[in-house]
This record gives C-alpha cells, structure tokens and sequence, in this order.
C-alpha cells in the first residue's frame, strides 16, 4: 500500500474532488464541439473553475502555504518553507478537442525540496503518487521507470512546440532535437500533457520525455514522480534546474546520459546553423 503522508491526504482528496467537476464539465464540452463558437470560452471557465476548488480545498486544510497556480499566480502565505504548485488542467488542448488525455497536478515543495506529487487523471480515474523516500504508485501499484538500456529500444514522449510557444530558433532546434531522435529510435509520441508524460515515464510505458519551455506547473509533480521511480530528471544541460529553464528530459539511469548526449549535440547544431544576428 502506498505511503501517505497527512500533505499527500490533502492534495489526494482536492483533486479528486476538482476531478469530478472536471469530468462532468468534460462531457458538457463534447456537447459544445458542433457549436458554431465551439467550447473554447467553456473551457477556460472550467479550468478556473477547477483552479478554484483545489485552492479552496488546499487553503483549507493547509491556511498558511503559498500556492503558484497556472491561472491564479502566486498566492502569498505566511509558511515561507512550504509552496503548493498546481495546474489544474495540463492538456487544455486535449479537453478542448473532446480527447479524454488531461490531468490535475499537484505538487508540494518543503524547504525548497519536491516531498509530494498528484497527477489525476479523472476520465481514467488513474492516480498517481509520490512522496519523497516513500515510492511512486499509479492507485496502488508501485511504480518503477522501465529498465530498457539501448536507445534503439526507447519510446520517447515529447512536446511540439505550438502557435505562440518559443522563438523560430527553438522551433528549428526541436526540429533538430526530433530528427536525431527519430533517426536514433523507434518511436515518438506527442500526447499533450506533460505531467501526464512525465507520470507514464515513471509507470515505464514511456522510456524518456522531454521538453523545452515548460512552467513549474507542467512538471513539479512530475519530476518527483519520477525521481521516486528511479528514474532521473534534469534540465538539457544535464543540471537540476528544471524549474527555472522550463526544460527536462526524464529517463532511467542508463538512457538518460545517451539521450542528454543526443540532444545536447542536436541544440549544438541548430545554433551554429542558425544565421548570426
Ligand atoms: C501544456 C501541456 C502540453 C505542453 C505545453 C503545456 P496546458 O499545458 O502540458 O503537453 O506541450 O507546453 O503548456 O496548457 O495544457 O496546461
Ligand atoms: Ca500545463
Ligand atoms: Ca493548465
């Protein structure tokens, strides 16, 4: 049975709760797809309204923490040593579309540290867990990320950049970054939630994810998840600064550092093919 920490109980039952308003605003969404304004307005309501509920419920048991959230920003609090970090819908674009691939996550930092993670997915009722020296569980299954070594073997999930994300040089250096990858392995994919690909690597279903640009939202759960399954993440420089960068790449020990390698020499190649300004 996992570990629990009284944190983990919290954070556990605000996003099951904000869970059930989220499926039933989902289906109302699917309703809104042949509309002729479509579900855009709708959903960024139901994000908020989301949003609402886990501060709500968070603030409620735990009155003095700070809170950074996608939508609301930072929400000061008198205990400096604790920081709640939630996005509570990462694949906004997939709830859009009607596609059931979306998640709340929940992470809680002490002392600066990462101690627990939530990634829920409602639709699926998947919950996954982790607490800092206690493991990482998808509902009561512990998880650990796969064992495979060689990068012909390794499924990676990445993020696209998308209208409005990155500059023209980070979209040719992800350009650059997927052709060395898709030369080097079998397969990619791009399901557009990143705390969710962060919390399928931990489950081993994926062998590696990265991506550039992220917020602390996408991916503070997540990078405990799978640090807590045995896997490593770090920035693309191969440091710990994921949170500030907005840039990761997660893998077991053995495909990280020939991944690191691989897209470290591909960001190379697109600067010093990109025209001196
Ligand atoms: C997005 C998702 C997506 C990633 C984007 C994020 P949102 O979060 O995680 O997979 O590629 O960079 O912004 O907007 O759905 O919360
Ligand atoms: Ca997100
Ligand atoms: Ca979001």
């Amino acid at each position: 049975m996992p570990y629990l920490s009284p944190a983990l109980n919290v954070m556990t039952s605000a996003a099951r709760k904000a869970g059930r308003k989220l499926i039933r605003d989902f289906g109302e969404v699917e309703n809104l797809q042949i509309s002729l304004k479509g579900p855009a307005d709708f959903v960024s309501v139901a994000d908020k309204r989301t949003e609402r509920i886990l501060i709500e419920e968070l603030q409620r048991a735990r009155p003095g923490y700070p809170i950074l959230s996608e939508e609301a920003g930072l929400l000061d609090g008198p205990d400096k040593s604790h920081r709640f970090i939630i996005d509570p819908l990462d694949g906004t674009t997939n709830f859009l579309h009607g596609i059931p691939h979306f998640a709340i996550s929940i992470a809680l930092e002490r002392e600066g540290q990462l101690v627990s993670g939530v990634i829920y997915n409602p639709i699926s009722d998947d919950l996954f867990i982790a607490e800092r020296h206690h493991g990482a569980y998808l509902n009561d299954t512990r998880l650990r990320v796969a064992a495979r070594k060689q990068l012909n073997t390794c499924l990676s999930a990445t993020g696209i950049p998308f209208l409005g994300r990155g500059t023209p040089d980070d979209q040719e250096r992800f350009l650059t970054e997927l052709r060395a990858v898709i030369e080097a392995t079998p397969g990619i994919r791009r399901f557009g939630s990143a705390a969710l690909d962060l919390a399928w690597v931990a489950a081993g279903r994926y062998d590696a994810f990265w991506e550039h640009g992220l917020k602390p939202w996408d991916i503070a759960a997540g990078i405990l998840m799978v640090r807590e399954a045995q896997g490593v993440a770090t920035d693309l420089n191969g440091g710990e600064r994921m949170l500030e960068s907005g840039d990761i790449l997660v893998a077991n020990e053995q495909l990280h550092p020939q991944l690191l390698k691989l897209l470290k020499s591909a960001g190379r190649q697109a600067s010093s093919a990109a025209p001196a300004t």
